[in-house]
């Protein structure tokens, strides 16, 4: 048997993550069949890895709920591995916890859940942000003039349940790059890939919107017939306006070990 079955299946991802969007971003003259390959094969192995692979497992829930008076973040991260092309790691979140929307700029993104369920929403900003001349006649709440740069006019692009049966949920720079996370019915847990990491230096910093309103509705919902455990994939395609805003008070993100095998790249 060849020796790869002793590699733990997070070191496959890993090294396969790396192989797949370093082609990525070097690809625009280069071969997209390649590179079309190399994700098929991430994502085929993404999709296989569970919870036990990482030696991690849902808490009690009486023993995440803090000690003395000290809240406990409703979000932990659990670092994996980074390099200059991607990072990897685990967010698990408490019962209720919500990652609140946020984008992902000039970035690609697999989400795949370990435990538990979450809610996807995804969005995308439009090409312009607010002007005086396409500001709708009624904000709710209303937009303050020094605010405007900062209100986006954006589609909802779908509206998903992903738990660990399901495949995983996928972003790039132009399509699903704004998501909220919600755990739905409990504690949940997803592994992370990002690529290229966040990098303030570079231009890839975070930003959290909030939806101020939408604006219409052109709604087609479609059930993936062949992915029916995985519940249904709502294809919303509702125009919106966002508030880009600080990081929500109650969203933080505390940090935790990772006791999963090692990975190097
Ligand atoms: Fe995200």
């Amino acid at each position: 048997m060849p020796r790869d079955n002793k590699t733990p299946l997070i070191q496959k991802i890993a090294k396969q993550a790396y192989i797949t969007f370093k082609d990525l971003k070097s690809s625009a003259n280069g071969d997209n069949k390649i590179v079309a390959e190399k994700l098929g094969e991430l994502i085929s192995l993404v999709t296989s890895i569970r919870a036990a692979d990482l030696k991690i497992a849902p808490k009690k829930t009486k023993a995440s709920a803090g000690v003395a008076g000290v809240q406990s973040a409703p979000v932990t991260y659990m670092h994996i591995c980074e390099t200059e092309v991607c990072s990897m790691g685990v967010f698990l979140l408490r019962p209720g916890a919500s990652i609140p929307l946020h984008d992902h700029p000039g970035m690609n993104g697999m989400l795949k859940v370990l435990y538990g369920k979450v809610s996807v929403r995804c969005f995308d900003k439009l090409d312009n942000n607010l002007t005086l001349s396409t500001m709708p006649p009624h904000f709710d709440p209303p937009v303050a003039p020094l605010q405007m740069s900062s209100v986006w006019r954006a589609m909802l692009r779908s509206v998903a349940e992903y738990s660990e049966v399901s495949g995983p949920c996928l972003l790039t720079p132009l399509r699903d790059n704004l998501h909220q996370i919600d755990a739905v019915d409990g504690p949940a847990a997803f592994l992370d890939i990002l690529a290229p990491p966040y990098d303030p230096d570079e231009g890839r910093d975070c930003h959290y919107y909030k939806v101020l309103q939408t604006v219409g509705t052109r709604e087609e919902t479609e059930s993936k017939g062949s992915k029916e455990e995985e519940g249904e994939k709502k294809e919303k395609e509702e125009e919106a306006w966002l508030l880009e805003i600080p990081q929500p008070e109650n969203f933080w993100c505390g940090g935790e070990p990772y006791p999963g095998p090692a990975v190097s790249i």
